[in-house]
């Protein structure tokens, strides 16, 4: 089975084969075609060479081209969610031939890409055309029975591009999915038992805005092939949400919600099935108009991207949500399509913000909104109306931001309608009303967005005074502004803007095709052409210079240390800390950290100038080692930072320190890896490395302070220990003195123990002497590094005639040693280890033999 890349791209690759020129997508937002908000056709980026203005080097074109189709002739928006294969946003794979072939190629491209290369079952094929296109009709002869050729009139076979412009008679090829091929009759019928798959637009006229046609100077063909539904098809799949396209947001939604898709095409009307469809198809449309620089807004096309995203915040509110969803779903869409569109991967963090506070504003109001409606509705049926009165329409729209489609939706699923007549007249007042106010307060016009632009002046100054130019809700532009827009890995700065007296704080900034977005916190009441101070918090921008001057010549340092196969994979320039992603294969060994620190540091100390340039890119691309980004788009004019030429050089719009002993000291604080073959250094510089090496130092403090702690606790436990031992010797020495027989009513006790120490024997006799007291000697012995060592007490009363002293220096005598001491106890040592146990034998007899001899002796 094919995936929905390999099917986007075996179509470019079959038309490369037949002499077609790959283009890329145009955006979806056109640029200079005001009969457009968005580009909802690929012919659309060739609408000049079809009328003859324009012309392009090749006769042949093909490609995938991004769509949204909520406005205008071609608005799909209010059957998406309800069935299959209806699509705000969708692929367009397209053919052209301008002035090259014609209906008959036309045709036989479209059937050798189908029937041969792709094996479409050809009896599930129909084509239709134009009800007076007999060429056409005779050339799908050849491919098919008449009985599955069919005519139809203008609204099927008559294609335009908007209310004017290219047009002409079209041949469609559509493909019947029903068990027993009986889907002649359903061609164009709405039913995605039969389905249009492909449409072949022969344009030959120009509809002009008077309604007539003008034959155009040459015959052009125009193709166009839904990729979602060829892929449903290809895939074998009822449904195009069914296909991998959609797949990985459904299961997010999944995830998220804790509800399973229901799937079963019995359940197509399932309320959560629709709600789920309708939150995957609107991400879509909403992630591709932020990616090409479209934002929400109250006019235009801005109004229409907010009606999408309040229609997807409904329906997730009937999925259990009742905090911001769509946004996270914005990963899962990048993961998906990030690839064939980089521009998703380059601006996801602007799409999941401004969906996000979108998300945020809207369901501040949801909940009250959905209750007036209730209490509209509940009035109405008491009534026994079905119309909901334009006053509450405007109500809904004007507190609580539901668009006038929002509440048609939600009446129609409850059987009633909305009188909308009212609602316009209603609307247009608070337009006069507006309109009167603002001359009133004699502001300049309002520009409009497409041509307004932001000044970027943050190089030179961080505070300034502007104008606004373009304002909505919390987000606002500027003539010009200090403010630096994330970019480039450097991110935004914060801040304050004081407009009319109030002061708001610039949480995050992002550029948004030519403007320069402050998202601030909170809505913003001034208009356009208001006066505004702009005051970047400074302190914060010196972090991030110092952090962004650091990573340049980190990165040098990489290719020094490391080799020049090092190229920047990404990177995150923050007040606190940098991060830098880069290709190698193995893990940094502590030597190359140590080097590469030394590197940096040192080129910090030696007081280097950072300065920029600003100048063509061909120029800079001559510069000897100059560091630019693969993948990277750079404008004609480049701005370039040196820190020594001969050192570092790079294509970079970031701001930096003036001389680099400003970035203080550098600390690697980490090594990791991101990915196969990619690995990640963080940093931090300046205040943020002074703050690591306290910290560092506060935690040896803390090591050495537990260090001595556990040696308390081990000196503790020794010494209970020792206490243990000793109890248990003197439960032994207990244990033997009730066991010894008494001569001449004198007890006389003697005992190896292993391991003990000489104080510890001390203790044992002294023990002894207190607890026999009368007529008691003892010897005790321990053999410590192969040499006895003797202990010998005596009960007081036997002090005078058995001192113990002397009795102790005769037993270490018998074993080769000597000692003495006092009287009542006496140590000794000896050497003759293997003699112990003999000379213990028999020290009993010993102290005989010394009562019976006078004790003078
Ligand atoms: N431009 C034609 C269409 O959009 C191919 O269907």
């Amino acid at each position: 089975m094919m995936s929905s890349e390999e099917v986007r791209s075996s179509f470019l690759e079959f038309f490369r084969e037949k002499g077609h020129t790959i283009v890329p997508s145009a955006p979806v937002i056109p640029h200079g075609d005001p009969t457009l908000l968005f580009t909802n056709a690929g012919m659309n980026q060739f609408k000049d060479v079809f009328l003859g203005t324009g012309t392009r080097p090749y006769t042949r074109a093909a490609d995938t081209q991004k769509c949204i189709r909520v406005s205008g002739k071609h608005n799909d928006l209010e059957e998406v969610g309800y069935d299959t294969y209806h699509h705000t946003f969708f692929e367009m794979l397209g053919n052209w031939s301008f002035g090259d072939y014609y209906k008959e190629e036309a045709i036989a491209y479209a059937w050798e890409l189908l029937v041969d290369r792709w094996k479409l079952p050809v009896e599930r094929l129909h084509a239709t055309v134009f009800r007076t296109d007999d060429e056409a009709y005779q050339i799908w002869l050849r491919y098919l029975p008449p009985e599955r050729i069919h005519r139809f009139d203008e609204k099927d076979n008559f294609w335009e591009m908007g209310d004017t412009g290219p047009c002409g008679p079209s041949t469609e090829i559509h493909f019947d999915r029903t068990p027993d091929l009986s889907g002649a009759a359903l061609v164009n019928a709405g039913t995605p038992d039969v389905i249009e798959i492909w449409n072949l637009v022969f344009i030959q006229f120009n509809r002009l805005p008077d309604g007539t046609l003008q034959p155009l100077q040459k015959k052009h063909v125009d193709t166009g092939m839904g990729l979602e539904r060829i892929v449903a098809i290809l895939q074998d799949k009822w449904s195009n949400y069914d296909t991998d396209l959609f797949q990985p947001l459904i299961r997010a939604l999944e995830e998220l919600s804790g509800r399973p898709y229901p799937a079963d095409p019995e359940q197509l009307l399932h309320p959560d099935g629709v709600a789920m469809r309708v939150i995957a198809d609107h991400v879509r449309a909403l992630s591709f108009a932020i990616a090409d620089g479209a934002l929400p807004g109250n006019e235009g096309r801005g109004y229409v991207l907010r009606r999408i995203l309040r229609r997807a915040a409904r329906y997730a509110r009937n999925l259990g949500f009742h905090t911001p969803v769509i946004y996270q779903l914005v990963p899962v869409l990048v993961d998906k399509m990030g690839d064939v569109f980089p521009e998703l991967r380059e601006q996801q963090s602007t799409i999941e913000r401004t969906i996000r506070s979108e998300e945020e504003m809207f369901l501040a109001t949801l909940d009250r909104g959905i209750a007036h409606f209730e209490t509209v509705v509940a009035q109405l049926e008491k009534e026994g109306k079905k119309v909901i009165p334009g006053e509450a329409a405007f109500l809904l729209y004007d507190t609580f931001g539901f668009p006038l489609d929002l509440t048609q939706l939600m009446a129609r699923e409850r059987g009633l309608s909305v009188d909308t007549e009212r609602f316009e007249q209603l609307m247009e007042e608070q337009r006069e009303r507006s309109r009167q106010a603002r001359k009133v307060e004699q502001v300049e016009v309002i520009t409009p967005q497409d041509t307004a632009e932001s000044e970027f002046i943050g190089y030179e100054t961080l505070e300034g005074e502007s104008r606004i130019v373009w304002v909505e809700d919390n987000k606002v532009a500027l003539a010009a502004t200090p403010f630096y827009a994330e970019a480039g890995g450097q991110v935004a700065d914060t801040g304050t803007l004081e407009i009319e007296g109030e002061r708001y704080r610039v949480k995050d900034v992002q550029r948004v095709g030519d403007l320069i977005v402050h998202f601030v916190d909170r809505p913003v009441t001034a208009s356009a052409g208001a006066r505004v101070l702009a005051k970047v918090d400074a302190r914060r921008r010196q972090e991030i210079r110092t952090h962004h001057s650091a990573t340049h010549i980190l990165h040098e340092a990489l290719r020094r240390v490391l080799g020049s196969h090092v190229k920047q994979a990404g990177s995150l320039v923050a007040p606190d800390h940098l991060r830098f992603d880069f290709s190698h294969y193995e893990k940094l060994t502590p030597e190359q950290l140590r080097e590469i620190e030394e590197i940096i540091n040192e080129k910090i100390r030696e007081n280097i100038e950072v300065y920029t340039e600003v100048m063509p890119l061909e120029k800079a691309q001559k510069i000897p080692n100059v560091k630019m980004f693969f993948g990277d788009k750079y404008g004609d004019i480049v701005r370039v930072v040196f820190i020594d030429e001969k050192f570092s050089v790079e294509l970079c719009g970031g701001t930096h320190v003036e001389r680099t002993p400003e970035i203080g000291l550098v600390k690697i604080v980490e090594e990791s890896s991101v990915a196969a073959g990619v690995r990640r250094v963080v940093a931090v510089s300046s205040e943020a490395a002074e703050a690591y090496v306290r910290q560092l130092e506060d935690q040896l403090k803390q090591a050495a302070e537990r260090e001595r702690d556990l040696m308390e606790k081990i000196r503790k436990l020794e010494k209970q220990l020792e206490n243990f031992k000793v109890e248990s010797m003197k439960r032994q020495l207990e244990e033997v003195t009730t066991q010894s027989q008494p001569v001449n009513g004198i007890r006389v006790v003697t005992r190896i123990f292993e391991d003990a120490t000489v104080d510890q024997l001390k203790q044992l006799a002294d023990f002894f002497r207190t607890t026999v007291k009368k007529q008691g000697i003892v010897l005790l012995a321990t053999i410590r590094k192969d040499k006895v060592q003797l202990v010998c007490a005596v009960t007081d009363d036997l002090r005078e005639r058995l001192p113990a002293g002397t009795l102790v220096r005769e037993v270490a005598r018998q074993l080769g040693g000597g000692g003495g001491g006092q009287s009542h106890m006496a140590t000794a040592g000896g050497r003759d280890v293997a003699r112990l146990p003999a000379v213990l034998e028999a020290f009993s007899a010993l102290v005989q033999s010394k009562l019976e001899t006078p004790a003078s002796s």
